[in-house]
């Protein structure tokens, strides 16, 4: 791995202009990495001796000013989410850089405009996180229904031996169906991978409904219901419904919708004030489709059960006074849906191999049309 200190060095060294530029044209296109990936997939980089890598040397974010230093005549570029590829970035790198590679699904931290009008691609990585996500928004729903929150709490404050059982203390609603209660609908603010692989899961809970609304841009879907129905015969119904019935209809809500300004704060106080009283909301997308104040009103004033998040807006700055923090029925994860160790590797390799064809003009794995 070559740092770019070793060209300042050359450039800054007293050696005729004629090395300087035999040096330049030999140049290799240099990569800036902004986390180091790790064991299992450094390598893939390190073992290049066709790229320069330039890797964030220390173990936390990278520095902002570090990371407009090093992208300068770059000829890629791979981040993740904290990082926003605007257009200081692009102005930054100049007319070299051919790749933004993200390590996410998301990609609301890049200037598409900026990025298209520059001609360079995007990738991102899709599909190798939905399992990892889908299994993190049905624990969510499980404990923000269950109260994890406050019973956790009770145990690891030491409060336990004071607590008295009692037939309904702490009791929740339950998610799986019984004979006594055999309708659960769910819901869901959009319907995509990670909305269907969270219903797979779902299925045998006994679930019988699945409502959900898609944007309005988005093409007939009743193909691709009718599919689904036939694969789950105990799903009696798939229906893509309007925002009103969804938020009145469901048993459990989960909101798995890209963020940005068309979806902000589709989850308001109007939304919560229609939800059943025993609904759960699940939140594993973006902070901004959650408008946090109107829903912590929510949780205090029991217009809905409890919620669980793994995103809240403004994230990471969410301290104890957050409102939703204050909430014993709402449970927050630090935006974790995607840490299994088997799918971040996944993540991570999907992302240096966009970043790598990106740079090469190879054909990448993964690349957003734009
Ligand atoms: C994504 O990929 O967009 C996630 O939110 C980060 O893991």
């Amino acid at each position: 791995m070559q740092s770019r200190s070793s060209i300042g060095s050359i450039v800054s060294a007293n050696v005729r202009l004629t090395d300087v530029m035999s040096h330049l044209s030999t140049t290799k296109p240099r990569v800036v990495i902004c986390r180091n990936l790790g064991p299992d997939v450094m390598p893939l980089l390190e073992g290049r001796s066709d790229v320069e890598v330039v890797v964030w040397p220390e173990d936390s974010s990278c520095d902002r000013a570090w990371l407009l230093e090093q992208v300068n005549g770059a000829a890629g570029v791979l981040l993740m989410f904290p990082e926003k590829a605007d257009k200081s970035l692009f102005e930054a790198a100049g007319p070299n850089l051919r790749v933004v590679s993200t390590m996410s699904v998301g990609y609301e931290h890049i200037d598409l405009t900026e990025l298209t009008n520059r001609g360079v691609k995007l990738g991102y990585t899709p599909d190798v996180l939905t399992d990892a996500v889908a299994d993190v928004t049905v624990m969510l729903a499980l404990m923000a229904g269950r109260n994890a929150g406050s019973t956790i709490d009770l145990v690891q404050s030491g409060q336990w031996p004071k607590f008295r059982w009692a037939p309904f203390a702490f009791c929740g609603p339950q998610i799986s169906t019984l004979p006594s209660s055999p309708e659960r609908t769910v819901g869901f603010l959009g319907f995509g991978r990670i909305s269907q692989a969270t219903l797979k899961r779902l299925i045998p809970f006994g679930i019988t409904s699945c409502i959900y609304t898609a944007s309005p841009n988005s093409p007939p879907t009743h193909e691709r219901d009718s599919a689904i129905l036939s694969q789950y015969p105990t799903l009696k119904t798939l229906r893509r419904v309007d925002s009103d019935e969804l938020a009145r209809s469901s048993d459990v809500l989960f909101v798995l919708a890209p963020g940005g300004e068309s979806t902000k704060h589709l989850i308001n106080e109007e939304f919560l004030r229609k939800m059943k009283k025993h609904s759960v909301l699940v939140n594993a997308s973006r902070g901004t489709l959650v408008d946090s104040d109107a829903l912590a009103k929510a949780l205090k004033e029991g217009w809905i059960w409890g919620a669980g998040l793994d995103v809240v807006e403004g994230e990471p700055n969410i301290t104890l006074d957050h409102p939703l923090v204050k909430e014993p029925r709402c449970i927050i994860l630090p935006h974790i849906g995607s840490a299994s160790i088997e799918t971040r590797i996944d993540m991570a390799t999907l992302a240096v191999n966009n970043l790598l064809a990106g740079v090469f003009g190879e054909e990448m794995p993964a690349q957003l049309k734009v």
